[in-house]
């Protein structure tokens, strides 16, 4: 796969994203949309990728919607292209997705990071939703995903008055899963993506499902459509495998299915 803004490279059964406008700090553009979207449907498709990770530069994951793409976008313009819209595509992916975060991730690029399953980040990660010194407010998800990420507090915070906030706070926060070493980041995140990919593909894909509809149903409900999926489960050769291994104190070889 060859893209104008993307590197992909396929290590093993992980797939490695890394935007790639660095003139730009990985400024989010219309092309880098369309070509993450293209990407993500061909690994949807592809069993040969079981996890894919997602990173930018060591000075920026990504520094936002690109501000000199939408400088001079009117109203009638972006209310009828439905303006940023196609963002919405990226968390209906249905494999594991980590986002390996160093420098600036800030406004679409925070929001980026907060599309995908968890966070692994550099200590020299920066987070934030500077869009209101702009003049504007996040687009692609901020004041929804952070406030169930970290909470009205510090979402409010960080949408009205556009700080960042450095990686010990966002981990503290609950925006970030793990804070590495600057020069072990992309390591980490291919080593817990490649875990990721060597477990049993059904209940991965069934656990991400869970753990999302937790964003979108009653407390009663979730826990019933967990409850579903927990018991179909027992339908597929890996639930035998895996306990066999474990009752036999051997590892499982599963087989996806
Ligand atoms: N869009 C377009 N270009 C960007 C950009 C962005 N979001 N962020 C950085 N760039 C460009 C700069 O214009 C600059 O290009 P030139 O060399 O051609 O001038 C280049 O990247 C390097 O940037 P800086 O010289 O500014 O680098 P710095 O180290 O001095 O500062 C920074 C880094 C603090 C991240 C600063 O670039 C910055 O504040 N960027 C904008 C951050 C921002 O406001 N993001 C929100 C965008 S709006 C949005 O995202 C809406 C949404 O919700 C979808």
């Amino acid at each position: 796969m060859t893209f104008e803004t993307l590197i992909v490279e396929i290590r093993g059964a992980v797939a490695l994203v890394t935007l790639n406008r660095p003139q730009a700090l990985n400024a989010l553009n219309s092309v880098v949309m369309r070509e993450l979207s293209e990407a993500f449907k061909t690994f949807d498709t592809d069993p040969a990728v079981r996890a894919v990770v997602l990173t930018g530069s060591e000075k920026a994951f990504a520094a936002g919607a690109d501000i000199k793409e939408m400088q001079h976008v009117e109203f009638a313009e972006a209310y009828s292209s439905d303006f940023l819209a196609g963002w919405a595509e990226l968390p209906n992916f249905r494999k594991p997705l980590i986002a390996a975060v160093s420098g600036f991730a800030l406004g679409g690029g925070c929001e980026l990071a907060m599309m995908c399953d968890f966070i692994i980040a550099s200590k020299t990660a920066r987070f934030g939703q500077p869009e209101i010194t702009l003049g504007i407010i996040p687009g692609m998800g901020g004041t929804q995903r952070l406030v169930r990420a970290i909470g009205k507090a510090k979402a409010m915070d960080l949408c009205l008055t556009g700080r960042m906030m450095d990686a010990e706070e966002a981990e503290r926060s609950g925006l970030v899963a793990r804070v590495v070493e600057p020069g072990k980041l992309i390591d980490e995140a291919l080593a817990a993506a490649e875990r990721i990919a060597g477990l049993s593909g059904p209940s991965v894909l069934m656990a991400k499902e869970a753990v999302n509809r937790a964003f979108e149903l009653t407390l009663a409900e979730g826990l019933r459509f967990e409850r579903r999926l927990f018991q179909a489960l027992f339908a597929t050769e890996d639930q035998k495998e895996g306990m066999a291994a474990f009752v036999e104190k051997r590892p499982p070889a599963f087989k996806n299915r």
